[in-house]
């Protein structure tokens, strides 16, 4: 048995099957909702079912929820629904797609951190926008989300920043030893972790480790489009070792001077290693905003630094639909990076 959902104000209508989630249907039926995690923990899903029967829709992404609204990627129908995303699109046909990837460098970044590039075969491009992710097919059927860390244009390949999640089987084991020639399945591209072009407004991000990655693509994209507004970055990291793209900030800071960059170290380190800012990268954001209502904000790394993040700014007056994020979220035995 399967049910129709429909989006409210609109003709669209999916199909959705029994187990799968409103999400999955809908994205199975080439309707793009907002979602990052898909596993009940960043919130970016979040909507309202008007009509219709549903069971779970409950997780800790439900912290943000507004007027009774549920985590869509954890939600079933039970029958036929109305639904009211935030938002949603139809995506491109054929835009996603499977491709055969070579490893052409796999370079140890940081302590436990690799920044591996793949090439796909020649003539191959992929499309994607900056802060879009790829998912890793691994030969048991299982996933491993990665966010692109290269600009869309620079597309016959992607660059990828992958943590190593202690205990995590691919992060840790697989990634670390790849070499040169070494080939991956990757199907890409997902998620809607992007930059919004409706205003001019001033844009600060906030990334804790490799979630660096996706803002990096998104940078470099705005560098080479020549996107004048302004830009404030925050990065976190456990160690001074854990900002391990200075150079790419540099490069940022050589084409925008008036770029603000602000690198946060949690762990105590000694004076001689680091005069920085220190603490979490949240709380240096609440000691340094007064206002965050003229902001874009985009922030991307683990659900709680995302989460918190979130608490921070709109406490001083960011309206909600202006946070954009992407939480990387542990798998079973990785986590997305
Ligand atoms: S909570 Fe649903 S996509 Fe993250």
């Amino acid at each position: 048995m399967s049910w129709r959902i429909r989006i409210d104000g609109s003709d669209v209508e999916f199909v959705a099957q029994p187990g799968h989630s409103v999400l999955d249907a809908a994205l199975a039926a080439g309707i793009e909702l907002p979602y990052s995690c898909r596993k009940g923990v960043c919130g970016n899903c979040l909507g309202r079912v008007l009509d219709g029967p549903v069971t779970g829709g409950l997780g800790t992404g439900c912290e943000g929820a507004r007027d009774g609204e549920l985590l869509l990627c954890r939600t079933q129908a039970l029958g036929d629904l109305l639904i009211a995303p935030r938002s949603w699109r139809r995506s491109e046909p054929d835009a996603r797609v499977v491709l055969d990837a070579q490893v052409l460098s796999n370079r140890r970044a940081a302590e436990d951190v690799s920044v591996l590039q793949l090439r796909f075969a020649a003539g191959v491009r992929a499309r994607f926008a900056a802060g879009q992710y790829l998912e890793v097919l691994l030969p048991d059927g299982r996933r491993r989300a990665f966010s692109m860390a290269n600009a869309p244009h620079d597309n016959d390949g992607v660059l990828l920043h992958v943590r190593h999640v202690p205990g995590g089987e691919f992060t840790s084991r697989v990634v670390p030893a790849l070499q040169r020639g070494d080939r991956l399945r990757v199907e890409l591209a997902h998620g809607d972790f992007r930059l919004r072009e409706d205003d001019d407004r001033p844009l600060l991000f906030v990334a804790g480790g490799t979630g660096f990655a996706p803002i990096k693509s998104i940078l470099d994209d705005m560098l080479r489009r020549g996107v004048q507004r302004d830009i404030t970055l925050y990065w976190g990291a456990r160690n001074p070792g854990g900002l391990y793209a200075a150079d790419a900030v540099a490069r940022w800071q050589r084409r925008r001077p008036q770029l603000r960059f602000v690198p946060v170290i949690s762990e105590p380190v000694d004076a001689a290693q680091w005069d920085g800012r220190r603490g979490l990268v949240h709380e240096a954001l609440r000691q340094d905003l007064e206002s965050a209502a003229r902001f874009d904000v985009y922030a991307c790394g683990a659900p709680a630094m995302v989460r918190a993040v979130r608490g921070v700014v709109l406490e001083r007056g960011l309206p909600a639909e202006r946070f954009f994020s992407d939480s990387f979220v542990s798998g079973a035995d990785d986590a997305a990076a």
